[in-house]
């Protein structure tokens, strides 16, 4: 049987466990997965396109047979140009259905012949999003196990730069205590 390449597109703004857990079920299933960051989004993103590559590159390390990579204009051009023979979406609850059918068939009319698979993530994921893990970050809440630990630490240096220089011991010096610079002309020799 030939497998084949699958690609796995999305926002990942920001990767969740429940990509992961797809990502590792896609690729038992999949010779290669090639997960694709859409860059040209019209949403303003959390997190850079870089900062995105760069978490999901460090959680599938891994993965011998998992790739990261980003794409711009129509994801069925993408997937044709790197000869994947299907689309994998996540499917959570039935909430996601309406969306992703709208979705797969409109990929189906663009290219007919590239197959779009769903699968489900673990149930314990079924209600963790992007969206409402930006949304508990920001406000202050916590988000661990709706994350990988990564993507949890890049949340708290993100919504909080002083985390990471605690995280590096490194301390703020309140511009009222800091040296005031030494004033005092010199005397022209
Ligand atoms: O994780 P998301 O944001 O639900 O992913 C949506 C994504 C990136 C898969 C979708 O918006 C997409 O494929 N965009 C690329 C443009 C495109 O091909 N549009 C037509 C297909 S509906």
């Amino acid at each position: 049987m030939n497998k084949g390449i699958a690609v796995y597109p999305g926002s990942f703004d920001p990767p969740t466990n429940g990509h992961l857990d797809l990502i590792q079920r896609g690729s038992k299933i999949f010779e290669e997965l090639v997960v694709a960051i859409l860059r040209n989004s019209e949403k303003s993103p959390m997190f850079s396109v870089a900062e995105r590559l760069g978490m999901l590159r460090a959680l599938t390390a891994d993965l011998k047979n998992v790739r990261i990579d980003t794409f711009n204009g129509l994801m069925v051009e993408y997937a044709k140009s790197i000869d994947a023979i299907c689309i994998l979406r996540g499917i959570r609850a039935i909430s996601d259905y309406e969306y992703e059918l709208q979705m797969a068939l409109m990929n189906r009319k663009l290219e007919p012949t590239l197959e779009t698979v769903f699968m489900m993530p673990a149930d314990k994921y079924s209600y963790v999003s992007s969206r409402l893990v930006r949304e508990v970050a920001q406000a202050g809440g916590p988000v661990k196990g709706l994350v990988p630990e990564v993507v949890e630490q890049k949340l708290k240096e993100k919504l909080d730069p002083a985390y990471k220089l605690q995280d590096l011991n490194i301390v703020e010096v309140p511009v009222a205590d800091q040296k005031k610079p030494d004033r005092k002309r010199k005397k022209r020799v």
